[in-house]
């Protein structure tokens, strides 16, 4: 048993106790995202700079969640906040609730960058996003279900709370994996329509495809599961072909890996063209934002213009019915794009994002050798800008191959480093950001050197 530095840890986070104990009597579990939470509380931050986070009790670390990844730039790049105060002070207004200038100018960028888009539509998360994508792609194909892979996670929609962390006992076969919801209150209705592939198993995702083409709206899948796990390149094609075939569309949840593994996300790497592209995080530049992106043909479907306005109280209801409908009252949020317009301005300067990718790569291979001094099997995972560790000696290339890691050191490691100042949520996975100095990755080696020591020390205690 490994015991974790739970005592130090509540010693040292007083104040955030005391906030979490007041925010469990009017929130629900005391956080606005059941992922922000963590035994035996999550730490309460108040400021942010640059690679930097510094809570409640004073205490500061080196930032590797930068807000599940959103943060490219790190916090409070001075570049973001000028450009958002730049909107504000110049517009006069927060939002303007028609349409302007920078929703064309990020959908021009992104029809630039990503070559499988010829149209956007701009939503307020990552879940909004994939929820048009899916309803695009049901409207498009006339067919009713979906399928998704077993370790994907896909956001917040009902259809794909499904197999996101499935255990050994409750997963079914590797080939044709078992539907494991991850939350209560959704319908029969919405179970019957998903179905769970495997990922990085080409034979048996062809079997499956196979079965289920002439149900099949579309398949969806982050093309790196988890921001770290890889999809192998044969697989990511064989899909392609095989969709292609199938008339079954081909969504990439690129929300984590959208400008954190490339400019073009992970599709420029693989060089696949997606049907549908779902972005979000890093697009916002820390604010909130997702985009959805596809084929014209399938795009256009959310156009309403000829057809009429859901809204219009009076008008033919009829003329709706084959609009795809799309709307929200804070998309293409002009702050929001603001921020997001000089995020992409940035990673464009030439070598920044090659610069990132090496100090990524540099990290990674460091606490490579340093678990290997101590004969601790660690491996780190990843593409570009994140990875995660993986207390593992075999090859990890699907969700299950997770179930052989060694968790409870990963935990253990993980709450000593939020004692040394170094912050990830446990368990999580790393993201770098351009703020992040060789400084930084001297502390954070440095930090789990002594993390190591500590639970060695603790175990023989
Ligand atoms: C791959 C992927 N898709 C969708 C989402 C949902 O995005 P949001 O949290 O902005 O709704 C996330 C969020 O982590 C994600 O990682």
């Amino acid at each position: 048993m490994v015991k974790v530095a739970d005592d130090l840890y509540i010693y040292n986070k007083k104040n955030s106790a005391k906030l979490f104990r007041q925010a469990e009597n009017v929130i629900p579990g005391g956080v606005t995202a059941n992922i922000k939470h963590f035994a035996p509380y999550p730490i309460f931050m108040r400021e942010g700079k640059g690679s930097r986070l510094i809570d409640v009790d004073n205490e500061e670390y080196i930032d590797y969640s930068l807000c599940y990844g959103a943060l490219i730039t790190g916090h409070g790049h001075p570049n973001i906040i000028e450009a958002t105060q730049k909107q504000l002070l110049n517009s006069g207004t927060a939002i303007f609730g028609t349409p302007h200038e920078l929703e064309v100018t990020m959908a021009e960028k992104l029809t630039n960058l990503y070559p499988s888009i010829d149209q956007v539509r701009f939503t307020n998360s990552g879940t909004e996003a994939v929820l048009l994508a899916i309803r695009l792609a049901i409207a498009y194909t006339n067919k009713q279900k979906i399928g998704k892979f077993e370790g994907h996670y896909h956001g917040g929609l009902n259809k794909l709370l499904v197999s996101i962390n499935p255990s050994k006992t409750n997963a079914g076969t590797a080939t044709s994996p078992s539907s494991v919801y991850e939350s209560d209150g959704i319908t029969d209705d919405e179970k019957a329509n998903t179905i769970i592939f495997p990922f990085n198993d080409l034979e048996a995702t062809e079997v499956l495809l196979r079965k289920h083409a002439d149900d099949l709206a579309a398949i969806i899948l982050e093309p790196v599961q988890g921001g770290f796990i890889p999809a192998e390149k044969k697989f990511i094609d064989g899909l392609r072909t095989l969709t292609e075939e199938l008339n079954i569309l081909l969504i990439f949840d690129e929300v984590k890996t959208g400008f954190r593994v490339a400019l073009g996300g992970a599709q420029s790497v693989y060089n696949v063209k997606p049907d549908i592209t779902a972005l979000g995080k890093v697009l916002g530049g820390g604010f909130p934002i997702g985009a959805i992106g596809g084929k014209k043909e399938i795009m256009m479907q959310s156009a309403a213009n000829a057809k009429g306005d859901v809204f219009a109280v009076g008008s033919d209801s009829k003329a709706t019915t084959n609009v795809v409908f799309h709307s929200g009252t804070y998309n293409g949020h002009p702050v929001v794009l603001a921020a997001g317009l000089e995020t992409i301005r940035l990673l464009e300067k030439e070598q920044l994002l090659e610069n990132l990718f090496a100090n990524t790569m540099q990290l990674r291979k460091r606490l490579e050798s340093l678990y290997q001094s101590y004969h601790i099997k660690m491996k780190t995972i990843g593409m570009g800008s994140i990875f995660n560790i993986v207390f593992i000696d075999s090859n990890v290339q699907q969700h299950r191959d997770m179930w052989d890691a060694n968790i409870e050191l990963r935990h253990a490691i993980d709450m000593e480093l939020l004692n040394l100042g170094v912050y990830l949520k446990p368990l999580n996975r790393y993201s770098m950001s351009i703020a992040h100095t060789l400084k930084d990755i001297d502390d954070t080696v440095k930090a789990h050197k002594h993390a190591i020591e500590n639970v060695f020390n603790r175990k023989r205690h």
